[in-house]
């Protein structure tokens, strides 16, 4: 029997309709999507020779993730001057010219804020180690170490770093103190405790903003707020020195605070765009940031993760096949809580930080791309919430090959697993070359570096990205899976992507509406929800299995004068009785 997750059929407040709630925001990372003169790294001139591809594709905004000055340990989330290009991006007359670009397409542009941390490699931390008495001393999180009943100095807690097992303190000699590190050593973070360093931050925020961006997406953003106290975390891993601390920094004591005071010196000044990064974020939470009837609001959006992070992680050994009830619950969750909270919320499946989806959401084979990616794009444009798209998505990118060597991983965080799992394997077998055909799998599976491969532009070996030699291995799939292939040709996902982006943007049931979960048990694979608003009606049903589901919409609410609006098959009429492995349909009810 078809259940509805939701049984109250009380009706949901209406959102306020904004331009920002309907844009379609497209997120770049710099060093892969286009290189102009053949130094092997995507740079501004490149993205500006892209804007008109990017307005035919209906983008309204663009999110250019960090491209400030940077050593680039963890791919320029590492930043060592705020307010410069870096280099190898050009220059900030380059930058100019992509703004100028925009704003004559009528395009909006945001930048990346990462002010959890700086790089090492900045000047306020090189003064800051300088001396206790630094002026720039309190800019970052400084504690003397302790002693172990060993007298063994270690650090000042136990948290341990977001990544890998190691400690969230490194030692410093100079001042003979420990300094925090959420994230890798060179990622110190800042102290937002410090009236200095907030004035900083606020002086760097208008001038992006002065110089024309919209707003910002807010990196880590849950995390700037640290106990000062810095607590021990609770024991979790009995066998680890180090714990993870997430109940302590996450949310921290004074996130509010903070965010209320950026919103209110900065922010509101400029009516700027804000979407903060929130992984680990419960839709309460999400609502206290976000809630729009109150005055000290504290930013637009935010991108929680708990759809992707329900196939996150290197795992290693058999892969599960993927529980397609519990996502259709997840978003069912946030969209009808967020809605039902006078709260926006942002819809995405891609970023620079998640394998790409029709391998690790869907687990479909090369020869179902088509209809998985344009199930995905289907899925993303039927959903309540900005929409978000990030690059490669609107032609079907996938994960890099199996057989890459490790040394094409270009990411910290993937060498960084590797490194770990070789000791611990290590110490385990006691071999020197222990067996690490399951950590190379999970690393092909899930690294990062899936999503950053240089853009596929056309089918070349450089895949039209650059005439140099690429930063990064281009994806050997850009032989199928390309731009130049895609444009303008009927029924391919680029094309798909392009028109169902203008059947959301014209249709504002698909982005206000109510959201109900239509949810039959016996169909494990078949996701589908109806959108409401003003007598109109939507439905939205799709298999999200690899095999055919002899399943008719009737079951899901479609009746004999419903009208098929949309589907994912392209010219072949979709089946009556059966959805087909990754056919997705929308219907007028
Ligand atoms: C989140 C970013 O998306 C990710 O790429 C980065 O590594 C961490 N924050 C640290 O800045």
């Amino acid at each position: 029997m078809a259940s509805n997750s939701n049984n109250s059929k009380t009706r949901l407040p209406i959102q306020e309709p904004a331009w920002w709630k309907e844009i379609f925001c497209y997120q770049i990372y710099p060093s892969s999507f286009k290189d102009s003169n053949g130094d092997g790294v995507g740079d501004l001139k490149g993205i500006t020779a892209k804007v008109d591809y990017l307005k035919d594709l209906g983008v309204d905004m663009i999110w250019l993730c960090p491209l400030y000055k940077s050593p680039m340990v963890d791919m320029g989330y590492d930043i060592s001057d705020y307010r410069e290009i870096h280099a190898p991006f050009g220059t900030m007359q380059d930058w100019e010219e992509l703004v100028a670009a925009l704003k004559a397409r009528g395009m909006k542009l945001i930048h990346d804020l990462v002010v959890n941390h700086t790089s090492d490699q900045h000047q306020w931390f090189q003064e800051s180690k300088s001396s206790k008495d630094s002026p720039y001393r309190d800019y970052y999180i400084w504690r003397p170490g302790k002693t172990d009943t060993s007298g063994r100095r270690i650090p000042p807690n136990n948290w341990r770093s977001i990544w890998g097992n190691g400690s969230a303190w490194e030692y410093d000699e100079t001042t003979d103190e420990y300094y925090l590190h959420l994230f890798s050593p060179q990622q110190p973070d800042l102290n937002f405790t410090s009236p200095a360093l907030m004035e900083e931050i606020k002086d760097m925020m208008r001038f992006w903003l002065n110089k024309g961006i919209s707003g910002f997406r807010l990196d880590a953003i849950n995390f700037v707020s640290k106990p000062m106290d810095f607590p021990d975390a609770p024991i979790q891993d009995p066998s680890s020195e180090y714990q993870p601390a997430f109940s302590l920094f996450n949310h921290g004591p004074k996130i509010h605070e903070i965010l209320q005071e950026l919103q209110r010196d900065v922010l509101s000044k400029y009516d700027a765009f804000t979407v903060g990064e929130a992984a680990f974020t419960s839709p309460e939470q999400a609502v206290s940031y976000v809630r729009q009837d109150r005055e000290d609001k504290e930013m637009q959006m935010i991108f929680h993760t708990e759809h992707v992070d329900l196939y996150g992680g290197f795992e290693e050994g058999p892969q599960e096949a993927r529980d397609y009830v519990k996502l259709a619950n997840v978003i069912s969750k946030w969209q009808t809580y967020m809605l039902n909270h006078d709260s926006w919320q942002s819809v995405f499946l891609s970023n620079h930080d998640q394998p790409r989806p029709i391998n690790n959401i869907l687990q479909a084979k090369i020869s179902q791309r088509e209809e998985a990616a344009k199930l995905l794009c289907l899925f993303l444009c039927t959903q309540a919430g900005t929409l978000y798209c990030y690059q490669g998505e609107e032609v079907g990118m996938v994960n890099v090959p199996e057989d890459w060597p490790l040394e094409e991983y270009k990411d910290l965080v993937s060498q960084d697993y590797f490194r770990e799992r070789q000791k611990e394997l290590q110490a385990k077998t006691g071999e020197a070359h222990p067996d690490m055909t399951e950590v190379r799998k999970a690393i092909n599976r899930k690294a990062r570096d899936n999503a950053r491969t240089p853009m596929p532009w056309d089918s070349s070996p450089k895949a039209g990205f650059t005439t140099g030699t690429p930063w990064m291995r281009v994806n050997e799939d850009n032989q199928v899976c390309n731009v130049a292939d895609q444009q303008g040709k009927k029924d391919s996902i680029l094309t798909f992507w392009k028109e169902t982006v203008q059947l959301r943007k014209s249709t504002p049931t698909l982005i206000y509406g109510q959201f109900e979960l239509n949810l039959d048990e016996r169909y494990p694979t078949i996701i589908s929800y109806t959108r409401e608003l003003d007598d109109k009606r939507y439905l939205f049903i799709a298999n999200f299995g690899g095999e055919a589901v002899a399943v008719n919409a009737s079951t899901y609410g479609a009746t004999p004068e419903s009208t098929l609006v949309h589907h994912t098959l392209g010219s072949n009429e979709p089946g009556e009785g059966e959805l087909v492995a990754y056919e997705a349909r929308l219907y007028r009810l």
